[in-house]
């Protein structure tokens, strides 16, 4: 399917200039606000299906209705808000990213494509009888793997149809509470449709939830999302927007190394069963193996980014670790050699590490995505809108995963604009993106919806 456009969307290029900028930044403050940790000086934390992901994400429904837009919410909380055109059967326009954080992260990322999104829409309403396809604003549930680890975007995947299995929904957070428990924080969502009185068994309910919350290819016509680029690209070009052209995707694998707990005073050294010692071994291996490809030019980065001991007290020797790698590449070729080589490494043959260290591994799969080619279609649709407002674009590949990249298995015309991000700094309170970047980068996503909704 082509993006057929006529040059009729050209007579409203100068609905560009309604864009209420502070009004966008007042909003990305506002958000930045409703966090468990002091956004300023220690990041922003709001957790998928925290109370504090709740309010933030009524808020959302608040001001899509302020915009005008029709708002729905998916059982599993993605939130839809619609704007409507003079053929409303038409599949739609969907644009959005995602409002949840990471722990002490930035104030943008997610957050900021879907404000723009929400506004570029608000300024649309006016025209709305002029758009052949309705445009649909969405904000995803649990883009950030943070609360529970695990793959990243559950609402996108979930929207998709992607089989949610049943360990994903049993991953528990740091405080013992289950994915599928979290679930049901939503129905303190405004405008949610009540869940009926579920039965008992809360898995039943999340397997429920999820069922009604999948939407079929046939209802959308095209997925755009604005992002920060959390990388240094577009800074160091100087450049201010970037048509993304494709994305690298994770593989991620949880490593549970077992040995033998043990008292750290009594126990000889020569019969300890350390894992700890075997994990240490597989945090350096896996930098050596990454750095090893980055200096092949391969493009595969990668990390043990979280280590859990148990049971993590001083006097005893722990008895088991348990590892999260997250392994990102533009090339999956490249990705599973280090994954083969790092299995080799970990537990084939007597020079291994868990022979050396007389420990076992299991190594479980959490995601394993194969990268994301965008659509090309969509990269010139941005470029058309930075064109007419004399604005430099350049194509660029995103490093992050993103909803996009789950979206892409469903709708083949999809695509995102990135926008820079100070130093590359991402995850981090420091994150920063300048508001004439934003301006700009709105004005472009008005400019590429209407592209997109008029024929
Ligand atoms: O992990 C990612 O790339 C994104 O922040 N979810
Ligand atoms: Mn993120
Ligand atoms: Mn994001």
């Amino acid at each position: 399917m082509t993006i057929a456009h006529t040059e009729r969307w050209r007579q409203f290029v100068h609905l560009v200039d309604s864009i209420d900028l502070q009004h966008i930044m007042d909003t990305i403050d506002e958000f930045a606000g409703v966090s468990i940790t002091a956004a300023d000086t220690e990041g922003v934390t709001r957790l998928a299906y925290s109370d504090l992901d709740i309010k933030a994400r009524n808020r959302i429904i608040t001001l899509m209705r302020d915009a005008g837009l029709n708002v729905r919410v998916a059982p599993i909380g993605n939130i839809f808000g619609k704007l409507t055109s003079r053929c409303p059967d038409k599949p739609v326009i969907l644009v959005g990213s995602h409002s949840d954080s990471v722990v002490n992260g930035g104030r943008y990322d997610g957050v900021m494509g879907l404000i723009c999104a929400i506004e570029a829409t608000r300024v649309l309403h006016n025209i709305k009888d002029e758009l052949t396809y309705p445009i649909e604003v969405v904000d995803f549930a649990m883009e950030e793997s943070s609360r529970f680890g695990g793959d990243y975007g559950f609402g996108s995947h979930v929207m998709v149809g992607e089989v949610i299995q049943e360990n994903r929904l049993l991953r528990t957070d740091k405080n013992g509470v289950t994915l599928a428990a979290a679930l049901q924080n939503i129905k303190r969502l405004n405008n949610y449709p009540r869940l009926d009185d579920s039965p008992s068994e809360i898995l039943a309910a999340g397997f429920d939830l999820i069922a009604r919350s999948q939407r079929s290819p046939e209802e959308i016509k095209v997925y755009l999302e604005m992002h920060i680029e959390q990388s240094v690209t577009l800074e160091e070009q100087g450049v201010p927007i970037g048509a993304v052209t494709g994305a690298a995707t994770p593989t991620r694998w949880e490593i549970i190394l077992t040995g033998e707990q043990s008292h750290s005073g009594t126990t000889p050294m020569r019969v300890r069963r350390n894992p700890l010692l075997a994990a240490a071994e597989i945090v350096l291996l896996a930098d050596k193996l990454c750095k090893e490809q980055e200096t092949q030019g391969k493009g595969t980065v990668g990390a043990i980014t979280t280590v859990k001991v148990e049971p993590n007290v001083q006097n005893i020797v722990p008895g088991k670790c348990t590892l999260l790698l997250d392994l990102r590449g533009p090339n999956q070729v490249h990705k599973e050699q280090v994954l083969h080589t790092l299995n080799d490494e970990i537990n084939r043959g007597s020079r291994s590490i868990c022979a050396r260290y007389d420990v076992e591994c299991t190594i479980n799969w959490l995601a394993n995505e194969k990268p994301i080619q965008f659509s090309s279609t969509i990269c010139e649709a941005i470029e058309e809108s930075c064109t007419v407002l004399e604005i430099p674009s350049i194509r660029i590949h995103s490093r992050a995963g993103h909803d996009a990249c789950h979206i892409a298995q469903l709708v083949k015309e999809c695509g995102m604009i990135f926008l820079p991000s100070r130093k590359g700094i991402s995850h981090h309170r420091d994150e920063y993106t300048a508001p004439e970047d934003i301006f700009i980068g709105a004005k472009v996503l008005l400019l590429t919806l209407l592209q997109l909704a008029i024929e």
